[in-house]
Order: C-alpha cells, then sequence, then structure tokens
C-alpha cells in the first residue's frame, strides 16, 4: 500500500509539500488542522491511518504553534493505529540554540529534538544547523536522514553568476561554502565572524581586492535577521568588490528584515524553498528519496 502524506504548513499547489507528494506519488491525507475561536487547536484526521505508514511534510519555520499541532495529529494517529510515522521537516528549527551561551538558558535544540523523538519514527531534513553537534543522532533518538541542498545551489549559481567567489561568512558555513565551490569550480573563502547580539555582528575579512573581478556570492544555511549577510557585504563594498548574490538554504526572515537585507550593498536574494518565501528560486524536491 502506498503511503499516506500529510502536507502540513505548505500552501499552495507548487509548494514543498505538494511537489514531494506528487513526485513520490504519495496518497494525501484528508484533515483538518484548525483553531478554535479561543485559539487553542483543533485536529482531526478523515483518513483510514490504521497499519499505514504514514509520511508527515511539514513546514515548521515559526514552530512553537505548529508543533503543538503536530504533536496532537502524531498522538492521534498513533490512537488510530497508524505503523510508521517518518517526519519530513525541510527545515528543522531550534538548532542554533546548541549550548547554553548564558548560565540557566534552555539548550532549546536538545530538548526539541527529544519531544521530536517521542513523537516520530523518522527524520528526514535538509541542511540542518549542525555546528557545535557533528550529527542529529547527538541529540534525536530516533533514526534521522541529513540531505543536502549544496548540488542544487551550485546548478544555480553555474546557471546564473559569472565568475563566482563563493564566501562563507562565519566557520560554521565552511560545510556549505567550500562544497559548493568545488561543485562549481570557483575559489572560495570563509571568514570569521563575532557574534555580540541577535543583530550584532562583526565580520573580519582578509584583504581580497586582488578578487575584484569576480561576482562574490554569500552562502549560508540560514539568514534570520540578515546581519550576518549585510555586514560581510558591507566589507565587501569597503574593499572595492561588487555587491553580492547573497544565497541562504532557509528563508527564516521577518519581513522587515528581509526589506532591510533588500536595500543592503547586495544584488539578489535566493533562496530555498524548504520555507515560502519570495525569495524561493532553489526547488528541493528532487532530494526527497523514495520512502
Ligand atoms: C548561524 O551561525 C547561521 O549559520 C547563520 O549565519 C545565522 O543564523 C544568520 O543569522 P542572521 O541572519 O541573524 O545574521
Amino acid at each position: 500500500m502506498i503511503p499516506l502524506a500529510f502536507n502540513l504548513f505548505y500552501a499552495g499547489e507548487n509548494s514543498l509539500g505538494a511537489n514531494i507528494i506528487e513526485k513520490l506519488n504519495l496518497e494525501s491525507a484528508q484533515f483538518e488542522i484548525r483553531q478554535f475561536p479561543d485559539g487553542e487547536s483543533y485536529v482531526r484526521v478523515d483518513s483510514e491511518v490504521a497499519n499505514r505508514k504514514v509520511i508527515l511534510i511539514a513546514n515548521l519555520h515559526q514552530p512553537d504553534h505548529k508543533f503543538l499541532c503536530l504533536a496532537y495529529l502524531c498522538e492521534t494517529l498513533k490512537e488510530l493505529g497508524a505503523a510508521h510515522i517518518t517526519l519530513i521537516s525541510p527545515y528543522l528549527p531550534y538548532m542554533r540554540q546548541d549550548i547554553r551561551f548564558k548560565p540557566g538558558e534552555a539548550v532549546t535544540s536538545r530538548i526539541f529534538a527529544r519531544y521530536l523523538s517521542g513523537l516520530v519514527d523518522k527524520l528526514i531534513t535538509i541542511d540542518p544547523h549542525l555546528h557545535r553537534y557533528n550529527s542529529l543522532d547527538e541529540i534525536y533518538s530516533i533514526p534521522t536522514t541529513v540531505l543536502s541542498a549544496n548540488r542544487l545551489i551550485a546548478d544555480w549559481i553555474k546557471q546564473n553568476v559569472n565568475a563566482p567567489l563563493i564566501i562563507g561568512p562565519d566557520s560554521e558555513s565552511a560545510q556549505w561554502a567550500a562544497e559548493t565551490a568545488e561543485l562549481v569550480g570557483c575559489p572560495h573563502l570563509v571568514l570569521e565572524k563575532t557574534r555580540h547580539g541577535d543583530r550584532d555582528v562583526e565580520i573580519a575579512m582578509p584583504d581580497i581586492s586582488h578578487l575584484k573581478d569576480h561576482s562574490p556570492v554569500l552562502v549560508d544555511d540560514i539568514i534570520s535577521t540578515g546581519r550576518t549577510m549585510i555586514q560581510t557585504a558591507e566589507r565587501l563594498k569597503i574593499m572595492g568588490l561588487k555587491a553580492p548574490t547573497c544565497i541562504g538554504v532557509h528563508a527564516v526572515f521577518s519581513e522587515s528584515d528581509y526589506q532591510k537585507l533588500k536595500i543592503s550593498y547586495i544584488t539578489q536574494i535566493v533562496t530555498s524553498n524548504a520555507i515560502p518565501h519570495s525569495t524561493n528560486q532553489v526547488e528541493l524536491c528532487a532530494l526527497i528519496p523514495e520512502i
């Protein structure tokens, strides 16, 4: 029997959720998730799930409310006899709080992982923020599959940018910048970032004025406040380099932060469709394996 798929929080016919269901030839589940007038959540499963393999494809950007709905859905699926639940969460939230930076802070990456591991049997995700963790296995107790958008991003760069110079704005981005540059066949460098606060970052850049003829492409996993991209672009401007293309796998930014980034020293912003946004240009559907 083909698996039953729930498209969660991806709206529209061309969303990543809809595209995955079509590509994998899954059966779309009938269900309802809505808010009662008082704001509490209502969840109802209207498809037969007993003994079936279930795939949840969920956009978990801004996860707090969505997570509770997901938890209600997973528990209901189990009560109704679902045989196995796989969660495809193209953007995996809460991964950046991976250490107690200040005494008493919640290490939410670990707590979130524990909650999710109790709800589903398997997790598939794309370019999670693995910085202080080497692998999701350090915090998830269920089997996990990590996919990378590097090849798709490299293809986009090859088709759209002349003489690219790939720049990773901080040490964490080395994993994306180095591999993407190798796939494109172009030079790359990784910068040093010091974060002083949520919206306060400092970028150190070596003298790269000899690379003026290249088109800089900033590559990072997440664009949130956009400060990392803005500060890096400012350094390029001071050095006399061209305005960069900014590529982020996950378009986490708010509308106001997006607008601030848009008017900074950049040519364009490109993201994948892991999180729906007007900047989406990299379709991730091809990465998802047969389940
Ligand atoms: C963290 O290190 C990530 O890789 C990104 O560099 C970071 O989340 C970007 O954040 P922002 O856009 O707020 O500077």
